[in-house]
């Protein structure tokens, strides 16, 4: 029986290879089923014979209970970024003055997830994604569903290999069909899908995705006697993987614009998202000459398409409220793909947003979008109009509750001032439970919708006595017994919130995550809070006229104190739990941006730990900042730091001074 599981197994797996790397089928997909169905059958009967690279393993069905962590032997490091041809040539000047003139291979980015693969003796053994570079988490499960990523190498190497793990726009549309028949949230794009998906404690969800890859490092070739990056490709792809074909050695700089501008012109042929080039220098021995800074190596860069635009019709213009009453108009476009992802309404801003571009309904809009940040109509095409175009006007009512909306004199927006609108009510009970608020799990902005239309929520105390109507909770649909406790549970939690997560949660107007800190810190407690008056509060540094009127405004308001002695009633938390600033020299009175993503500590830990020092973070860089924290791929922050000659911590430095 051994023979024909080995015989099953040879055949399945060449006929995987020939089909998803080389691009050759060599037998049906009917061929394929019924063989892969015999040796389903025959590992069911003799499982001591299943073997570990066993196609059936594509099929998924391991399940772990959590990732584990994976220590990368050599660092997963990212890539500095380039934005434009000047960037490139200074990229290229720095190498040539390292290690002189260069042979580069320029290749596609590939807009997926890293992943790092290690081979025992040829067999898949482990595989890990990128985490913050150093720690990874074990995903193998999910991998070894990946059909073009081999379970057996051509050679039974001991090696560790590298790539992108990505979705194609194919698979990327037919799973976000399936969702959205499912009345499920759709993916954003390929790349939050692919990720999606790899981090699935379930492996035959994975294997239901569609993932494919492309392999393009190879951390130890010279163990091998490879000697430049293009060698190195060609070895992984005769031991098996899928190399992405277009790949150019450039030996000038002329050349590698050229290749630029060819895939800037082309990436919408390509079936899979592309976001950039990777430029890699050749000669692995100049590599290992220019060797690396903490995070990038100096040998490579990425060079990043400008932000997409593209154009589709503004259908409508419709009108929003928020929980400060702030009435927004909206942009409802024809759906359109951009980068991936389907967009069919961007936010207009405000009434002089829209009038200075004079947007109107009926015109054809560029859309724009970068990165993960929200899709913004750009401009009308005014070439395009047919003369049927409905000029803008701003509503004077408010959408909901259609009371006169008021423009404040100082700003653009206008708000709708009913204390009793619906639309506030609810945004600022949805506002209330938040993760940076109060951050109760569980309520889902339909949830808290639907409990105040049915009359369970309309103060913010109101989510303290929702155990009274638990019986009539748990009738409802799509709700039982269990997630009821669950969530009475979560709101029992909530009780325990420092005064910063209350304040900001309570929705005054002004007063930002930001801003709630620091009344806690400087306060402590409510009380002392509710004690203050205008001049004490305009005195706290960053706390303006604006904000010490609102907060002095709120403070008596009878309504907003009986609220709060009804949430003191509920046994709400009303202290500052955070540290007692405990100033560092390093940090007291000093002004610190941060800028790209740091690996240890979230933002909001970041600034919690410099405030905490007696410092304070603002988000721009200007000549009154002291120092600038710069993360994994830092932005033009990190370049206008250079340019004003202020100083610049990277992470290791930073929790080195933090004493951490
Ligand atoms: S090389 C030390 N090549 O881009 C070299 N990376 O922004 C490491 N990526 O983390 C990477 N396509 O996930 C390389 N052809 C390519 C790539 C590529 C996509 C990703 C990779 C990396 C990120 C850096």
């Amino acid at each position: 029986m051994k023979n024909r599981i080995d015989e099953l197994v040879n055949l399945l797996n060449e006929a995987n290879y020939n089909y998803y790397v080389l691009d050759k089928p060599t037998i049906t997909d009917q061929e394929y089923d019924k063989y892969l169905r015999e040796l389903i059958d025959l590992e069911e009967r003799y499982p001591d014979l299943k073997r570990e690279d066993s196609p059936s393993i594509r099929v998924g069905g391991e399940v772990i209970d959590s990732f584990n962590k994976i220590v990368h032997e050599i660092p997963m490091l990212s890539l500095s970024n380039v934005f434009n041809e000047e960037e490139i040539l200074d990229f290229n000047q720095r190498v040539v003055k390292e290690a002189g003139e260069q042979e580069y291979v320029a290749e596609l980015k590939i807009d997926g997830l890293s992943v790092s693969l290690l081979y025992e003796k040829g067999k898949l053994v482990r595989a890990a994604t990128r985490g913050d570079g150093v720690t990874g988490e074990d995903i193998t499960h999910n991998v070894k569903t990946i059909k073009s990523i081999p379970l057996t190498l051509k050679e039974p190497l001991d090696i560790e290999v590298r790539g992108e793990i990505y979705m194609s726009k194919k698979s990327f549309e037919k799973i976000n069909q399936e969702k959205a028949k499912n009345n499920e949230e759709l993916f954003a794009n390929p790349r939050n899908a692919a990720a999606g998906s790899i981090r699935q404690l379930d492996s035959s969800i994975a294997a239901k995705r569609g993932l494919d890859s492309f392999l393009y490092h190879l951390p130890n070739a010279a163990k091998y006697g490879i000697t430049t990056h293009y060698d190195a490709l060609m070895f992984l792809k005769k031991l098996g993987f899928v190399v992405n074909p277009n790949i150019r050695k450039v030996k000038t700089v002329q050349e590698l614009l050229e290749f630029i501008e060819y895939w800037t012109d082309k990436r919408d042929t390509l079936p899979y998202e592309i976001d950039g080039i990777v430029i890699k220098v050749n000669d692995l021995n100049n590599q290992e000459r220019l060797g690396f800074t903490a995070k990038y190596p100096k040998w490579a860069t990425a060079y990043k398409f400008p932000a997409q635009l593209v154009l589709t019709k503004l259908k409508d213009i419709i009108f929003s409220v928020g929980r400060t009453g702030q009435v927004t108009p909206n942009a409802v476009l024809e759906p359109v793909i951009l980068m991936g992802s389907t967009i069919s309404a961007a936010t207009l801003h405000n009434e002089d947003y829209v009038k200075e571009n004079d947007f109107r309904i009926g015109d054809i809009v560029a859309i724009k979008k970068a990165g993960d940040v929200i899709p913004e109509v750009v401009e009308s095409i005014v070439e395009r109009r047919t003369g049927d175009e409905i000029p803008f006007v701003m509503t004077k009512t408010c959408p909901i509750c259609h009371s006169n909306l008021v423009r404040k004199e100082s700003e653009s927006a206008y708000y709708c001032v009913n204390p009793n609108c619906d639309a506030k009510r609810i945004e600022g009970l949805i506002h209330f439970v938040s993760r940076d608020a109060m951050n109760i799990e569980g309520f889902g902005d339909k949830i808290v919708e639907d409990f105040y239309n049915r009359g369970y929520l309309k103060y913010f105390s109101d989510y303290y006595i929702l155990g009274n109507v638990k019986r009539e909770l748990k009738e409802l649909e799509g709700f039982g017994e269990k997630s009821i406790s669950n969530l009475l549970d979560s709101i029992e939690d909530s009780k325990k919130r420092s005064l910063e997560n209350l304040l900001f949660a309570l929705g005054i107007r002004y007063v930002g995550k930001k801003t709630a800190k620091l009344l806690a810190m400087h306060y402590q407690t409510m009380d002392n809070l509710l004690n203050t008056d205008y001049d004490e509060l305009v005195n706290i540094p960053d706390i303006g006229d604006a904000i010490a009127k609102s907060v002095e405004d709120t403070i008596h308001d009878n309504d907003f104190l009986k609220e709060i002695d009804l949430l003191k009633s509920h046994g709400l938390n009303m202290t500052y739990l955070g540290k007692k600033v405990n100033s560092n020299v390093m940090f007291a009175d000093k002004t610190f941006v941060l800028t790209g993503s740091l690996s240890k500590l979230s933002r909001d830990e970041a600034s919690l730990e410099i405030e905490n020092r007696g410092g304070k973070t603002t988000s721009s860089v200007t000549k009154k900042t002291d120092v600038v924290i710069v993360g994994d791929k830092p932005g033009s922050k990190y370049d206008k730091a250079i340019s004003l000659g202020i100083t610049v911590w990277n992470e290791d430095e930073f929790i080195n001074n933090l004493g951490m």
